[in-house]
């Protein structure tokens, strides 16, 4: 097989430190392109065959696995835009009209929350599902429900201290000067939204909020940690905090992941070289910490990083931040590591050797400091497994979905 790793599949799945072995084993890689594409061909086909086995039973939005069986949130949480997300790739993957008819039924669902001001993660529910609907069918009702999802988001922006609340409800003071890594990914709406409707007001809060991430959360070394806080009423800073990572000082994997994918999206949607740069480092910092098996360690600077349980969702959701940091900075170097995070995916971490298996991809892990969902498949790790894939395979149908442009 393409991108064997010359150690078994199942010890690497079965071994925790699954970086240990790894470090110490030789990696055969891709023998060729072409290989690699057949990698990625044989993945996307059994995403396709698992959604079409598993899609039906669906009731509601897939938010993580127990033991290997999908559970469900009712209203979405912050992950109800990643299986409308998924249908829709998977639809662009095969052309079969009924992974469209799924995804949009699923992402009808959201119709509710496009007025929610409850917390920041509009875009992450509303871009894959009502942003890609929108785009892929041309129906205005997607269009217009982006731009109210976008509208719900900038109220809870923050003149003071530039920045987008993540938590907490406006009006509430739990959590009223608490900003996350993550947000950098909810900032594509509100520059879809000023596109869309010719007022720039959208792009200017992203672009406000993408420069005081900049300014507080990335380090010298170009990592960085999950959270910072400020004096939501003077807007002075506080300092660093971690929800999900294992300290302040640490460096958790998705976080830096959404980092690098969406400072690359920010400098596409607004020039500013400042976001090439920021994506670049936090891209860096990942692609030193990343150990020989190509999987991240759920958190780069904890203790026992690198022989650590892994999340295999940071490296899809890297992954697609690379392939495209690699074509806006013109650096072959990023792509390279993005298809061979890609193919360790594929190799490693894939449920193709379960018969009960629900999604497409293992070795996730949501909260591992909460010790809250390890070795579990996730919703946004399927996605971005899926879109990393077909940025790769079908690029152009992708930038139809996702858009791809820079101004
Ligand atoms: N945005 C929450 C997470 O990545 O778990």
């Amino acid at each position: 097989m393409a991108g064997m790793v010359s150690v078994s599949r199942r010890t690497l799945l079965t071994t925790a430190a699954g970086a240990a072995v790894a470090a110490t084993t030789t990696i055969t890689p891709a023998a060729s392109a072409a290989d690699g594409l057949r990698t990625f061909r044989r993945t996307a086909d059994y995403a396709v065959t698992k959604l079409r086995a598993v899609a039906p039973g669906v009731t509601a939005f897939p938010e993580i696995t127990r033991f290997e069986k999908w559970t469900y949130s009712q209203n979405g949480g912050w992950i109800g835009g990643f299986w409308p997300g998924t249908l829709w790739l998977a639809s662009i993957y095969s052309g079969d009209t009924r992974f469209r008819t799924l995804a949009m039924a699923s992402a009808e669902k959201l119709a509710p929350r496009q007025y929610e001001t409850r917390d920041h993660d509009l875009g992450f529910l509303f871009y894959p599902s009502w942003v890609t609907g929108w785009r892929l069918t041309g129906d205005e009702k997607w269009r217009a429900g982006a731009l109210n999802a976008a509208a719900s988001l900038i109220q809870r922006y923050n003149e003071k201290g530039r920045f987008i609340r993540a938590w907490g409800a406006l009006g509430t003071p739990g959590n009223a000067g608490r900003v996350i890594v993550d947000t950098m990914m909810n900032l594509d709406l509100l520059a879809f939204a000023s596109k869309q409707s010719g007022d720039r007001k959208y792009l200017d809060i992203a672009v406000s909020h993408a420069k005081t991430t900049e300014r507080v959360f990335v380090r010298p070394d170009g990592s960085t940690p999950h959270v910072f806080d400020f004096d939501p009423d003077t807007g002075a800073g506080i300092g660093p905090d971690t929800v999900q990572g294992y300290s302040p000082t640490s460096c958790w994997s998705r976080g830096q992941a959404w980092g690098i994918y969406g400072f690359t999206t920010m400098y596409r949607r607004s020039g500013d070289p400042l976001f090439l740069r920021t994506a670049r480092r936090m891209a860096d910092f990942a692609l030193r910490a990343l150990t020989p098996d190509n999987v991240p360690v759920w958190d780069y600077l904890a203790p026992q990083a690198p022989y650590d349980i892994k999340d295999s969702s940071a490296g899809a959701v890297m992954a697609c931040g690379l392939l495209d940091l690699a074509k806006v900075a013109n650096r072959p170097q990023y792509r390279e590591a993005a298809i061979r995070i890609l193919t360790a995916l594929c190799d490693t971490c894939l449920t193709a050797n379960s018969t009960r298996a629900e999604a497409i991809m293992a070795r996730g892990t949501r909260n591992r400091r909460a010790e809250d969902g390890v070795e579990v498949s996730l919703p946004y790790g399927d996605y971005y497994l899926l879109e990393g894939i077909l940025r790769v395979l079908m690029p152009r149908e992708i930038d139809r979905a996702i858009d791809l442009s820079s101004v």
